[in-house]
């Protein structure tokens, strides 16, 4: 049989959980504060010691972490192990300011092979499958992180990396992957390289894709499964929590990616106050590692903005898929709004693709948005009146939901950068 089963502790009670968490939330916190300098001080300013822990609740008691901290101390300073004990680095490039450098020990590195081999085993995968890994393989964590979950999960494992898209697509026709791991952006570029070489791409080997590291909704999850032919299960993670592999969506229910609670413990918290809100609202992801020991994270401020869900396919519960990030929140004209927002309106259009690019600048002193966008590739041929027509109605689409008047600009297929990794999807000039 293809599938393996779920780990004992993914069908465990939630009291089993809760003890187990209690257990090393109590172990990371006084390894933070006894390794750490700086998460000493910061502990000690806000009078909170890692023996005031008794439950779950009273984390909330505990110092946010934020990147700024991690900026602060580049690049080893929050790691508590010496670096002999150190077996690997990954950095994250991010937009502005320093790396963010993370360390891994051995048993770091274990953990996330295991998390990982989780991940892709609930989104479907088994040792049977052959798995692309199409994201970067270096300093960012995607390329690494899932190549040693899906060797651990005992697949076949093809390391192709990201970019070379022409070649991506000869592999996949050649060495007949069944499963590919990818941004989401990046697996239409995949499937737009098939219709290139005159392929049809639904009728590939590949019959599951995991894509995560950029927010991405239901309009591209069908678009990405129509194209490709595919399921498409979303796959969570972070540099600063461990990389990809922290929560991942389980095939049998497709309802958002489950937390891998027994590593990694989730809040939910008001961005603007950091108050600790109830499973179910909406507010802004907060991790705290478990078990690591290289680079212990104690209630590390994601910027992620998600819900908190029970557990539906395994004991743990599971997010939300990313609304958006804090960072990338636009406001234009008073209304804010998520990329994400305007890629759902884009992908309810029939001619429109999820290739699209957002350009924010000002033209005297209001702010304007110009949405450019590729049709479909099944309608590069299609009339001017076509596309006028779809560029209408996406603008009516973003006025009646958004309240924003944009420009909407209807390209033809190519026109766009494809990026290899992220996508980039703002270009806002009112900050050149
Ligand atoms: O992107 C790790 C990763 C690699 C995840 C491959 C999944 C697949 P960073 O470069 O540190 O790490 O970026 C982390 O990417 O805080 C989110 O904003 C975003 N992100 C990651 N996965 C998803 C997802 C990797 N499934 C940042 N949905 C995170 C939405 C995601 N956003």
């Amino acid at each position: 049989m293809n599938r393996t089963l779920p780990e004992p502790i993914e069908r465990a009670s939630r009291d089993e959980i809760a003890a187990l968490q209690t257990t090393r939330l109590k172990k990371t916190l006084a390894h933070a504060y006894a390794n750490v300098p700086a998460y000493r001080a910061k502990f000690d300013a806000a009078g909170a010691h890692p023996d005031d822990l008794r439950t779950l609740a009273d984390l909330a008691r505990f110092p946010f972490t934020a990147k700024q901290d991690l900026r602060d101390h580049y690049p080893y300073g929050l790691f508590a192990v010496p670096m002999r004990d150190v077996v690997r680095i990954h950095a994250s490039s991010g937009t502005t300011g320093k790396q963010t450098v993370v360390g891994y020990t051995k048993n770091d590195l274990d953990m996330w092979a295991t998390v990982m081999a989780r991940s892709l085993r609930a989104a479907g995968a088994g040792p049977d499958d052959i798995v692309q890994v199409s994201h970067a393989y270096g300093l960012f964590t995607g390329g690494f992180g899932v190549h040693y979950g899906a060797e651990r999960l005992g697949c076949a494992v093809i390391p192709m990396g990201g970019g070379q898209t022409a070649k991506q697509v000869q592999l996949i026709r050649d060495f007949r992957p069944t499963m590919i791991v990818a941004t989401p952006s990046y697996a239409l570029n995949i499937a737009d390289e098939f219709v290139r070489q005159g392929v049809d791409p639904a009728a590939s080997s590949l019959r599951i894709g995991c894509f995560g590291a950029e927010p991405w909704g239901e309009g591209m999850r069908a678009e990405i499964q129509r194209r490709l032919g595919i399921d498409a299960m979303d796959l969570y993670g972070l540099s600063e929590i461990v990389g990809p592999g922290v929560a991942c969506e389980c095939i049998e229910s497709r309802d958002g990616p489950t937390v891998w609670e027994d590593h990694f413990y989730p809040e939910i918290i008001d961005p603007e106050t950091g108050a600790v809100l109830p499973d179910g609202e909406a507010g802004e992801l907060v991790f705290t590692s478990l078990t690591k020991e290289a680079l212990p994270m104690i209630r590390y401020r994601t910027r992620d903005l998600a819900r908190l869900l029970p557990p539906t396919a395994r004991s743990f519960r599971r997010m939300s898929k990313v609304a958006g990030r804090s960072d990338d929140m636009l406001i234009i004209r008073g209304v804010n709004l998520f990329p994400g927002h305007i890629e759902e309106l884009i992908l309810k259009q029939a001619h429109l693709s999820g290739h699209y690019l957002l350009e924010v600048y000002r033209e005297g002193p209001l702010d304007q948005m110009e949405v450019l966008v590729e049709v479909k590739p099944e309608f590069a041929n299609a009339s001017a009146e076509m596309k006028e027509a779809a560029g209408r109605d996406l603008q009516h689409g973003i006025k009646g939901w958004l309240g924003v008047t944009t420009r909407v600009s209807v390209l033809d297929p190519g026109h766009l950068p494809r990026p290899e990794g992220k996508a980039r999807r703002v270009i806002d000039k009112r900050t050149a």
